[in-house]
């Protein structure tokens, strides 16, 4: 079904091999007015080759191609418009929407390669920021289109779960701590303490010090302190979980910081060996000025090991573990200067690999112009967020349509759709403002739109009594009215390519908004449930829409519901 190809391989006929398909496949473009054709091939290229003007080079191409795929073809100057066979074209997309369903629009260049995906990872005993969201969102979506290029995608939570701040926390759980208190709401209670702790600190130094002597007792491996660490982080990963479930997001190994522990010591001793590692400061670093990047730190005075070593080991783990295709980090891109380090000190060490890593990084989430802080106990719990979101789409179900079953369940389903369709339907690299009112409405590109459209779509196909299995793919039709939205579906797979190769959701998000609007437009024009004889090619093409919408929320990680 890739018409720009198959149009590739008759010029190249046509051409006498004088271009290849693959070099003849770029130049041909889609126009911008579709009354203008479906693709387009523009000869000025040619003129050289052939020593001709390129207005008679089409000229002579368009009396050489012939084939039942374009119903016409135009000279235009130097330009060759093709229009594709409506009705040729258009039973074969809908026959393999109908043969596919939802394996429509997939391909298979991953060709089954690995592809880990560093996501949401957020901090023990610290709130679950909207740069987590960001990245759980993102992260999640990403593994689902390249599952869709035929990669298997690995979600990998690395948590922030060791670090110094643990002997902070150990010391002020043991003065100020409440079990019952913590159990209730772990992460309110641990960052409560965690303040009180640098609150305290100011005037009693000494506090510092015990809680350096609880970290090294951390790393020595000591019970207690081993047992309190394991229940902060049992705690908060049980309210991280909360929320991945209201996302319906699941991970493949939450191996953290923590895990790289017993795996540093190797780090360091290949960096010595690959002399690689220089004293500076008292500390031991790798010096980058060739890469014009400030020395990566690996080693503190006091021997403690840091964050860029955990992840030196994490990328080696990661290779010899998945033996990766790809290696990606869904980060904020305040962190792009640590990846930057991270892959330069890889391929300093001699590690191939490292250009198959790739820092995967997204704006911030604001609130009224301004970043949305979780310090300072300003504590923007994201668990919050999704309820009222939620909550509001509950009123608005209320409002519109009292009467439906599973209210519950739909008001998730929309609320929590909205939130991640908000954050998805823009380049990642854009900062985007947080507003529930702009994420619930029900018009423009938002989640919900997508989403009624999907449920109107269904309850099109209810009322006409129309199921897939029943087609008779007899269609009475030209599909002259058609042929926008199925111009549309026959695009699919390609958004999902670009998506999966710019790792950018947001051509998903796009290609499905367009689409809902396309068929909406539609809608208003055919009276698809009148009864008539291309009443059963109309109900197919309904049932297509439905296909590519549901698949295409999918793939950004949003449920649909059939009513709403
Ligand atoms: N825990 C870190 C943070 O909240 C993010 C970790 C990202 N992943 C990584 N491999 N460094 O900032």
């Amino acid at each position: 079904m890739n018409f720009k190809k198959e149009l590739a391989e008759l010029l190249s006929v046509a051409l006498e091999g004088e271009l290849s398909v693959a070099e003849l496949e770029i130049l041909i473009e889609k126009p911008k007015n579709q009354s203008l054709g479906d693709l387009a091939f523009p000869c000025f290229s040619l003129a050289k080759v052939k020593r001709k003007a390129p207005n008679l080079i089409a000229q002579e191409l368009s009396e050489k191609i012939q084939s039942p795929t374009f119903e016409k073809i135009e000279v235009v100057g130097a330009y060759l418009n093709l229009f594709l066979n409506k009705k040729l074209v258009s039973e074969q997309v809908i026959g393999n929407v109908i043969a596919q369903k939802s394996e429509f629009g997939s391909l298979d260049f991953g060709a089954g390669g690995n592809v880990t995906i560093d996501m949401s990872s957020p901090n023990i005993a610290k709130p679950f920021s909207m740069g987590h969201l960001r990245s759980t969102v993102i992260g999640n979506a990403i593994a689902k289109i390249v599952e869709k290029c035929g990669y298997k995608p690995i979600k990998i939570n690395h948590l922030g779960d060791w670090g110094t701040q643990f002997g902070k926390l150990i010391t002020a759980y043991k003065l100020w701590g409440d079990a019952e208190k913590v159990k209730q709401n772990p992460i309110k209670e641990l960052l409560a303490l965690y303040i009180k702790f640098h609150d305290e600190a100011t005037s009693n130094p000494s506090l510092e010090d015990d809680g350096r002597a609880w970290f090294k007792k951390l790393e020595d491996g000591d019970q207690e302190a081993l047992d309190l660490w394991q229940w902060f982080r049992d705690e908060s990963l049980e309210e991280f979980s909360r929320i991945y479930n209201l996302m319906n997001v699941e991970f493949d190994s939450f191996a953290g910081e923590a895990f790289y522990n017993d795996k540093m010591d190797r780090v360091v001793k290949l960096l010595e060996e690959k002399q690689l590692l220089v004293e500076s400061d008292q500390a031991q670093v790798v010096e980058l000025t060739e890469e014009e990047l400030p020395p990566c730190l690996i080693k503190k005075s006091d021997g403690a090991t840091l964050y860029a070593t955990r992840d030196l080991a994490a990328a080696i783990y990661r290779k010899e573990n998945y033996d990766f295709a790809h290696s990606l980090y869904v980060v904020g891109h305040e962190q792009s200067l640590h990846f930057k380090q991270l892959i330069a000190v890889l391929r300093k060490m001699g590690f191939e690999w490292a250009e198959k890593m790739a820092h995967i990084p997204f704006g911030m989430m604001l609130k009224d112009g301004k970043k949305m802080s979780t310090r300072k106990g300003k504590v923007v719990l994201l668990e919050e967020v999704l309820n009222e979101s939620i909550a509001m789409a509950r009123h608005n179900i209320e409002e519109k349509n009292p009467m439906l079953p599973n209210k519950d369940k739909v008001a998730e389903q929309v609320g929590v759709g909205a939130v991640i369709f908000h954050d998805l339907k823009n380049n990642r690299m854009n900062d985007i403002e947080f507003s529930l009112e702009e994420m619930l409405r029900f018009e423009g590109e938002t989640g919900p739109y997508v989403q009624y459209t999907y449920a109107r779509a269904c309850s099109i196909l209810r009322k006409g009594n129309w199921q897939p299995e029943s087609s008779a793919a007899d269609y009475q039709t030209s599909w002259e009215k058609e042929w926008k939205v199925v111009s549309f579906l026959m695009e699919f797979s390609n958004a999902i390519k670009r998506a999966c190769v710019n790792y950018d959701p947001s051509q998903v998000a796009k290609y499905i908004v367009d689409l809902a609007q396309v068929f909406n437009k539609y809608y208003a024009e055919v009276k698809v449930l009148e009864d008539s004889k291309e009443r059963e090619a109309r109900l197919a093409l309904v049932y297509s829409v439905t296909v590519v919408l549901k698949e295409g929320l999918r793939l950004l990680g949003i449920e649909a519901p059939e009513e709403m």
